[in-house]
């Protein structure tokens, strides 16, 4: 089938490689034609794994291009995806005009009859919005004769495993009343749709509120597990046992309930704000959503307490090693990543940084490349040098066995504030370490000492 993807960010690019790899014929549009050079020449601007050699096997194989001509990217497709951002406004909402600029681009150019796929997640109603712009440039251009449909078809993949997540989906959800439109969708995702059906056909406006419904239902285990954490700290309980203890329950499950220093990430920040912002325009209380989110907040605040506390609140002169950039493991994003928080907080009280990330060193130097208090350091050794403590942020694989001897040798004081539990406290201390993490029994309470 011949598909078109307008914008080559995370979910478009993703989204359009892979569907080239199973042999539809994909057009990517962007206007940003700087991208759409680099992309030619394999040049892959996110961190993702197994992406940068399928863009290049398909590219190279005809399947999948990349221009900048929307008009030949319209008339190329026989779907059209909009795949562009919705960063939110000021006051939280779902900002739709890229949306909408590519709806009116899409009429603007259609000679035949199209279903424009909305891959971007938008909140609920944006299907008619699209709907309606493309109605009103087909009136202007007097082609109401062109027929199309509007389904949302939101996606669920993942930074760092978006290629895998894309190719093996839990589920394909389609929203469209439309049945020559799930037709249509059902012969594009077929080569997806294996062992049982993951194709959940539904109203627009349900596909819509699914994709935000999943997020902020995740969001909220994570918020749910750092209050358990928070609790278990004070009541003296270790929350790595609660965690196991809970997740055998299946009804509960062991994914999404690790405790850690808040959720970040370019889609539960920005997507709890927009379902609590047209929750208020509604006149409805989402009480729940609120409270995930206020916890969040104060979870990004976690560590530098832990450090504020262990220090006196003497940090002024301090210098720390940052082990974890990005908002998570495997992915180069920093997109309103707690260790942000932390570092702006520690500045703040004067302390100064040494960092290290495996693939977040450009993104970092991008951000915060001109502060005089933060050092990049090419390894995680040379972050430690001369440092007051370590903090861990992001739970890279590469930092669960490091030489500990050697993190002695080269901090002042043995000190480890642990944000996401990789080590064990029990193996740490017999090893000399003064060492904080989340939900476990701190080393200023007395009731660490006797269960370590
Ligand atoms: C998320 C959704 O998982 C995905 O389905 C959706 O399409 C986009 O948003 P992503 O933002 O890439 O994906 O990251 P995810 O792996 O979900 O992690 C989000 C954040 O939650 C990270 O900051 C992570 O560290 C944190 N997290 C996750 C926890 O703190 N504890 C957990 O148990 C799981």
């Amino acid at each position: 089938m011949n598909v078109t993807v307008f914008g080559t960010g995370y979910v478009g690019l993703v989204q359009g490689t892979i569907l080239a790899e199973v042999g539809h014929h994909v057009v990517c549009i962007d206007l940003d034609d700087h991208k759409v050079e680099q992309l030619r020449q394999g040049n892959i601007p996110i961190y993702e794994p197994g992406l940068e050699s399928l863009v290049k096997e398909n590219y190279a194989a005809g399947r999948l291009e990349f221009s900048t001509d929307a008009a030949a990217g319209v008339n190329h497709g026989q779907v059209q995806f909009i795949a562009v951002g919705t960063p939110p406004d000021e006051d939280g909402s779902a900002d739709l005009k890229y949306v909408l600029t590519v709806a009116a681009t899409i009429a603007e150019h259609m000679e035949q009859n199209q279903i424009i796929i909305n891959k971007s997640t938008v909140p609920v109603g944006s299907a008619d919005k699209v709907r309606d712009e493309v109605e009103k440039v087909l009136e202007r251009r007097g082609r109401n004769d062109i027929a199309f449909d509007v389904v949302s078809n939101p996606e669920f993949l993942k930074e760092g495993s978006a290629v895998v997540d894309c190719q093996k989906p839990d589920r394909i959800i389609i929203g469209t009343e439309c049945d020559a439109t799930i037709e249509v969708m059902r012969e594009l995702y077929a080569p997806f749709n294996r062992n049982h059906d993951k194709i959940i056909v539904m109203d627009v406006k349900s596909a819509e509120l699914t994709k935000y419904a999943a997020n902020c239902m995740l969001a909220t285990k994570i918020s749910f597990m750092n209050e358990m954490a928070n609790l278990a700290e004070r009541l003296g309980a270790d929350i790595e046992a609660v965690r196991k203890g809970i997740g055998s329950d299946p009804r509960i499950g062991y994914d999404f309930i690790y405790p850690g220093v808040g959720y970040g990430g370019s889609c539960f920040p920005k997507d709890l704000q927009a379902l609590i912002h047209v929750s208020n325009t509604i006149d409805f209380d989402a009480k729940l959503l609120k409270a995930v989110e206020s916890r969040n907040k104060e979870q990004k605040n976690t560590l530098f307490n832990k450090i504020s506390q262990h220090f006196h609140a003497e940090l002024k002169g301090k210098t720390f090693a940052i082990w974890g950039l990005s908002f998570k493991p495997n992915t180069d994003d920093m997109r309103d990543a707690p260790s942000r928080v932390l570092m702006e907080a520690l500045w703040a009280a004067g302390a100064k940084v040494q960092a290290y990330d495996p693939e977040a060193m450009e993104e970092a130097q991008r951000l915060y490349g001109s502060h005089d208090h933060l050092i990049l350091c090419g390894t995680k050794e040379a972050a430690l040098k001369n440092t007051d403590a370590l903090i861990i942020v992001t739970e890279w694989q590469n930092f669960r066995a490091p030489d500990f001897d050697l993190i002695k040798e080269k901090l002042t004081e043995p000190t480890i504030f642990d944000g996401r539990n990789i080590y064990e406290p029990r193996r740490m201390r017999a090893k000399g370490f003064t060492y904080y993490s989340v939900g476990r029994p701190s080393p200023l309470e007395s009731s660490y000492l006797a269960s370590n």
